[in-house]
């Protein structure tokens, strides 16, 4: 049986920087498994930049300042001593990331360039072009390489295997010979990413963004944390939802409707695209909604402006953005504006993290960083380079707290683990000989389309409960789905067949969170509870999976420095 003091599941930054943590200075044996090649993980979408209060641009910045602006950022959800650990902590992490070979760019005097994103009040984006999250990616696998990680490469998450409330392995597959093993180690970091493809073609997420690691959490007894708060980011392609950074407003673009008007001077007009994400995403829905958009249905749009950047400066800057906007929408934004419409960006809620410190989960021995959890620290909504400064941060501290953990813990037995592996062998026998069923493709397809209709921007009551009621059939249709592949080796069927079980459980979370939560707050806009209510809800949602029941719980949020006032950009 194979054996790891610390296995990480998920190669992207956040899971990189913990296997390097917890591969730091010590003997302890750590894996990282990821089903995909490490480089080529979610967090190399991260175009726009990191968020760090250095204060080259602007020396009146601040870590104070940073946390400030990320707990209204968050509409006051965020866990407040979290974020200001957060917060103090990230310039050092950028000197860090700099050490390790982050090529970032450079401002005139050498020193790591900033740049202005949504609801920051100083520009504090550190960047490197628009690859930001692609270079650090690049620069922690050489790192990890360096400390003699292992990798288990286009390998597959099954279950976590938990006895009397301890960890003890997990059951994963070689996608490569389709062999299934059950895996022993004495502590494992999360860090599989989000899970914005429950809204299938309407995201920015990879196409392998299905919270496998989040919905094995939440299978083993860990509840979610605030799952009903998905992020939509205002410039996803209008085409095929795929991103354009933020930094394309950063750096001066701007939005502008049928009327050729520059409508976010009607919504934020101090800060205008500069706005938090969900504000900025409800202005242009609302402009599409209410007759001023371009085009109809699913692929209306407004357009964003960036010719008067001038070419030289979208080539050194965002030529990322360029290239997306040239290949999957056919337009040359350096002569023509390009359509664009929110996408689903980011899910804020995830694992439930007690300990911020160690990103622990209530379970001994399972920690988690990244977007598979919610530490908290963007509690309803997430500020726009806040994300990859998350999982580089949490990374390092959830890779500590589990080298911590392996170093205290023994192994543990082995029976559980060996029957959970050959359950999941049984399974794949039955998926790969049933030739009949419900096409998995549909169910899947009709998730996305409900959850984009029913629990998208804008809700309420009588569309989530329409949501949930089709998210229960669609699960009991999922019991009766084929994947159409009989191959033992390299059964993407069968991965597929996997994923979509797990969004349609995270799917039901995010409904069942949403249609209980009466209030509008960060990205959860509901039009039957147009405003915030502290009285009620100032309070994180916490559901758990107890067989095929969910659960719903509230739990306090932690208010330090920042009492609760009214939005306004
Ligand atoms: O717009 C962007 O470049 C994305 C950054 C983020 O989500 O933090």
């Amino acid at each position: 049986m194979l054996k790891f003091d610390v296995v990480v599941v998920g190669a992207g930054g956040a899971g990189m920087m913990a296997a390097l943590s917890a591969s730091e200075k010590n003997n302890l044996k750590v894996a990282v498994l990821s089903k995909i090649f490490p480089t080529r993980s979610h967090t190399g979408a991260a175009q726009g930049g990191i968020n760090a209060a250095m204060g080259y641009r602007d020396s009146t910045d601040s870590p104070e300042k940073h946390f400030r602006d990320t707990v209204k950022g968050s509409d006051f959800l965020a866990d407040q001593d979290a974020v200001e650990f957060f917060t103090s902590g990230m310039p050092d992490m950028i000197s860090e990331l700099d050490y390790y070979g982050v090529p970032f760019s450079r401002d005139e005097k050498g020193q790591v360039a900033q740049r202005p994103f949504g609801g920051a009040s100083s520009p504090r984006t550190c960047y490197s072009a628009d690859k930001t999250g692609h270079v650090i990616l690049h620069a922690l696998y050489e790192q990890c390489l360096k400390n003699h990680v292992q990798f288990l490469n286009e390998w597959f998450l099954l279950s976590l295997v938990v006895e009397d409330g301890k960890f003890e392995g997990l059951v994963a597959m070689d996608i490569r010979d389709g062999k299934i093993h059950p895996i022993q180690a004495k502590s494992v970091v999360i860090a599989s990413g989000g899970f914005g493809r429950i809204y299938w073609s309407r995201t920015t997420n990879a196409i392998n963004m299905t919270g496998d690691g989040t919905a094995a959490c939440f299978e083993a007894g860990i509840p979610l944390k605030d799952p009903e708060f998905i992020q939509f980011h205002p410039t996803g392609l209008a085409q095929t939802g795929v991103l354009l950074s933020e930094a394309c407003r950063g750096e001066g673009g701007y939005l502008i409707n049928k009327d050729g008007e520059r409508f976010m001077a009607r919504y934020a007009p101090e800060k205008m695209e500069l706005g938090p994400r969900d504000l900025v995403s409800r202005s242009i829905e609302t402009e599409i909604k209410e007759g001023r958009g371009f085009g109809e249905g699913m692929t209306s749009y407004v357009l964003m402006d960036l010719r008067h950047l001038g070419e030289k400066k979208i080539m050194e800057r965002l030529p990322q953005v360029r290239e997306l906007a040239l290949e999957f929408e056919g337009v040359d934004l350096i002569k023509e504006p390009v359509p664009i419409r929110p996408s689903c960006h980011y899910t804020m809620g995830g694992i439930h993290v007690s300990d911020y410190k160690t990103c622990s989960t209530p379970i001994e021995g399972i920690h988690a960083a990244g977007e598979c959890c919610s530490v908290s620290i963007h509690g309803a909504n997430r500020l726009g380079g806040n994300s990859v400064a998350d999982v580089v941060f949490f990374g390092k501290y959830a890779g500590l707290g589990a080298k911590e953990s392996a170093m205290r813990r023994s192994f543990g037995r082995t029976e559980k683990l060996e029957q959970e592996a050959n359950a999941w062998k049984t399974k794949f026998k039955t998926i790969r000989e049933k030739t009949t069923g419900v096409s998995m493709f549909s169910i899947r397809n009709r998730l996305a389309e409900t959850m984009w209709n029913y629990v998208g921007i804008f809700r309420t009551e009588s569309e989530m409960a329409q949501a949930l009621a089709t998210v229960d059939e669609l699960i009991e249709e999922y019991k009766d789905a084929y994947a159409g592949d009989a191959s033992v080796k390299y059964n993407m069927a069968f991965i597929n067949y996997v994923e979509i079980g797990n969004i349609l459980k995270l799917a039901r979370a995010v409904a069942m969170g949403a249609l209980n939560r009466r209030e509008s707050r960060g990205s959860h806009s509901r039009g039957d509870y147009p405003t915030r209510n502290d009285e009620q809800f100032l309070k994180h949602t916490l559901i758990y999976k107890d067989g095929e029941n969910y659960r719903l719980e509230y739990a306090p949020v932690t208010i330090t420095n920042y009492q609760p006032e009214e939005r306004k950009y």
